[in-house]
């Protein structure tokens, strides 16, 4: 696609690229070249444009398939995608979109509904973060599937360690943590029946640009430039969260979440802490010891040892989030 071609040729450059040049490399006029221009600049992106000079990108945060794919180094996740301007949630688009391949990927830049776990809601603002929800298709037993947020999990640290050389950890199940607050959640989502599932929707919210959090949510919540006071360009991070998530699902499928827990252990800030558990109604002091091969985190009170799943408790820091 000619206007993919311009926009990479821009990327690449990083400087001016004259109408002439431009026209030359893809072999079309130099209206058509200034067409795919204006065409690109209403997509959202901001480029400059200098009689004698020609065209330069300024650094433009533009969320849609074609951005996402300019990253993509996978076979199959991302290579189709929904992104639109505003949805209720990701993950609710994403279940009403169920019967699009495995590996699609949706986003928002703005959620009117967006959902947190255990009933919550996420603020979703316009641009603030990456709003974006993988449709998977295993072909396992649903009990099976609980490993998926961990999973999900090391693959966001991954990709988010890799674009801002940041110290990104993961407090267990599936937080992300920078700096000891909140950067991003996790809710997987699933549709199946006793003995198989028909899909599942693992749902990613990272707060990008966002640069004040006010009232309650500022004790735990950042976001990346909150804290390196760097923006990020959200199609990139959505292309490596897949570009990292498609090697570790298919080793997940394959050999069993056992397989990841020993890089997901390096990355995890809750071992070795002395935490809550929050089961309910009821609150446990007690260490985080350890995760056994199944992913659930082993503790210690002082009645003895017991291991916890995700699905049952939730953990807080003794004075704070972490
Ligand atoms: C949490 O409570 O930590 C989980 C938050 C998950 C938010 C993401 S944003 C994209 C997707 N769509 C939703 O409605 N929720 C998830």
């Amino acid at each position: 696609m000619i206007k993919q071609d311009i926009l990479n040729e821009l990327k690449a450059t990083g400087d001016y690229v004259s109408g002439e040049t431009l026209s030359e490399k893809l072999g079309i006029s130099r209206t058509a070249v200034w067409k795919h221009i204006n065409s690109l600049k209403k997509d959202g992106y901001d480029i400059l444009s200098v009689t004698n000079k020609g065209y330069r990108l300024l650094q433009s945060d533009v969320l849609n398939a074609e951005e996402i794919q300019s990253w993509l180094t996978t076979e199959y996740f991302g290579r189709n995608a929904v992104c639109v301007h505003e949805t209720d949630s990701t993950n609710d688009l994403a279940k009403r979109e169920s019967s699009m391949p495995e590996g699609t990927v949706f986003t928002a830049d703005i959620q009117t509904a967006g959902k947190g776990r255990r009933g919550k809601s996420w603020v979703s603002g316009n641009g603030d973060g990456l709003w974006m929800s993988i449709l998977i298709k295993p072909d396992i037993m649903p009990q099976q599937l609980s490993g998926i947020t961990l999973v999900t999990g090391l693959a966001v640290a991954k990709a988010l360690i890799e674009i801002t050389g940041a110290e990104v950890l993961i407090k267990w199940p599936n937080d992300i943590v920078l700096e000891r607050k909140k950067l991003c959640g996790i809710l997987c989502e699933m549709s199946a029946e006793i003995n198989a599932i028909n899909y599942a929707v693992c749902g990613i919210g990272i707060n990008l640009n966002k640069s004040v959090f006010d009232g309650e949510i500022g004790d735990v919540a950042c976001s990346v430039m909150s804290v390196t006071g760097k923006k990020t360009n959200r199609g990139e991070v959505c292309a490596k969260v897949l570009n990292h998530f498609e090697p570790l699902y298919s080793q997940y499928l394959s050999e069993g979440i056992e397989s990841i827990i020993g890089e997901y252990k390096k990355y995890c800030v809750t071992i070795g802490k002395t935490v809550n558990i929050v089961k309910g109604k009821e609150v446990i002091k007690a260490k985080a010891v350890d995760l056994n091969t199944s992913g659930e985190l082993l503790i210690e009170t002082e009645n003895g040892r017991e291991t916890v799943s995700s699905g049952e408790v939730s953990v807080r820091g003794l004075f704070g989030y972490i």
